[in-house]
């Protein structure tokens, strides 16, 4: 054979078995696609009422999400539902490849929950340790298995001395209790943890460090989490964000990618005028290149806007409104985001979402 022919025969097989390679890793890849979360068209509630409309999500194995919404938007009937402690009215709601409403214990197995306030989880005349034996046991997990887990979730979340694991968990600080709820939490070594308000009432610096401690422990143990957050730091830390409004997810997606979907791929600027009336303020929002306006401060607005031409719009009309300001530009962070969909969207969405369900109600 000739050495071209050898080399065109070579290369011809080269890009045969990579192509082979390639069909089994998608093949693969796709039935190891496993979701922690599946749920389709769930409505959930109390008794008759409803309190959860449609809500259909998938979330993948490893990943850790925020439930973000105003009070009373659904965020804890939502996690009820997830976590088996209430049915799903309609619909189907798989956590940890399990079905909610046929099978309640087998999720409630495979699941961790820390509640928002540590009391209800801990009993705080026993240690971390022996709290970790009394939840852990529940369990069926022998003794030993419990104690070494204990000792490796609390290393993990910063407590390495001993007396953290032996001294009545009353004699801790609010962090540290904080952290041993979050230890029993994860005492079944769980699939999914889930956490509502994980950092409400810590301190600034206590809440970032509890944000770590769990992005450590996601790590470690490839624990799917679900945060309940009013804190919306926490957003930083995880890979997709849920919104909920009126009992409707209004929003789902990766934070980042969702605060590049503003306008000027989240670029803004911030304005802050030396005084100004009610009407000024409203001749600002008027201007046509202005998408959107922000409150940030006293006088202090954050500007949408499309371009750098709209910009000079904006400008050159706010010199003939008489408006002068002192600006810089910004790059948007969630909570900008946030803000901007609860101001202008998040209601328009749960009124088109209100219109679909009557529709469908009415052509049944
Ligand atoms: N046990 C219950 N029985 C009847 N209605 C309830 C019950 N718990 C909550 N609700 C109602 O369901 C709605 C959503 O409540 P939910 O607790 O899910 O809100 P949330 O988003 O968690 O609010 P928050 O941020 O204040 O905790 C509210 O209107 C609330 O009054
Ligand atoms: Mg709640």
């Amino acid at each position: 054979m000739g050495k071209k022919i050898r080399r065109e025969v070579s290369n011809r097989l080269n890009q045969i078995v990579h192509s082979i390679k390639d069909t089994d890793v998608t093949i693969e890849s796709k039935n190891k696609i496993q979701y922690s979360l599946d749920l389709r068209k769930v409505y959930a509630g109390y008794g008759k009422t409803t309190v959860l409309h449609d809500v259909t999500l998938q979330v993948e194995k490893g990943s850790i999400i925020a439930v973000i919404g105003n009070s009373g938007a659904g965020k804890t009937t939502g996690i009820r539902c997830m976590t088996a402690q209430i049915k799903a009215q309609k619909g189907s709601c798989v956590t940890a490849g399990y079905d909610v409403n046929k099978v309640p214990e087998e999720v409630q197995l495979r699941i961790g929950y820390v509640p928002q306030l540590e009391y209800l989880s801990l009993y705080y005349d026993f240690s971390a340790l022996d709290n970790a034996l009394f939840f852990g046991r529940n369990f069926g997990t022998p003794d030993k298995i419990i104690k070494k887990r204990c000792i490796e979730v609390m290393k993990t979340l910063g407590l390495t001395k001993k007396e953290f694991w032996t001294k009545p968990v009353k004699k801790l600080s609010g962090g540290e209790k904080k952290r041993v709820s979050i230890m029993i939490g994860l005492i079944n070594n769980p699939e999914i943890l889930f956490l509502d308000e994980p950092t409400t009432g810590l301190d600034p610096h206590l809440r970032i460090e509890v944000l770590n401690f769990l992005a450590r422990i996601n790590h470690k143990f490839k624990t799917t989490m679900v945060i309940v957050s009013h804190d919306l730091e926490c957003v930083d830390y995880c890979n997709q964000v849920m919104v909920f409004a009126q009992g409707y997810m209004v929003d789902f997606g990766n934070p980042r990618k969702l605060t590049r979907s503003l306008p000027n791929s989240g670029k803004a600027i911030t304005m802050r005028f030396h005084n100004l009336t009610p009407d000024e303020e409203q001749s600002i929002e008027k201007i046509p290149e202005v998408i959107y306006k922000l409150h940030v401060g006293r006088n202090t607005f954050k500007i949408f806007y499309e371009n750098e031409a709209s910009l000079s719009i904006i400008f050159s009309k706010l010199q003939e409104l008489g408006l002068e300001s002192n600006h810089y530009h910004s790059n948007c962070v969630f909570l900008d985001y946030f803000r901007v969909m609860s101001v202008y969207n998040y209601n328009k969405i749960v009124g088109q979402r209100k219109l679909e369900a009557t529709k469908e109600e009415e052509s049944k």
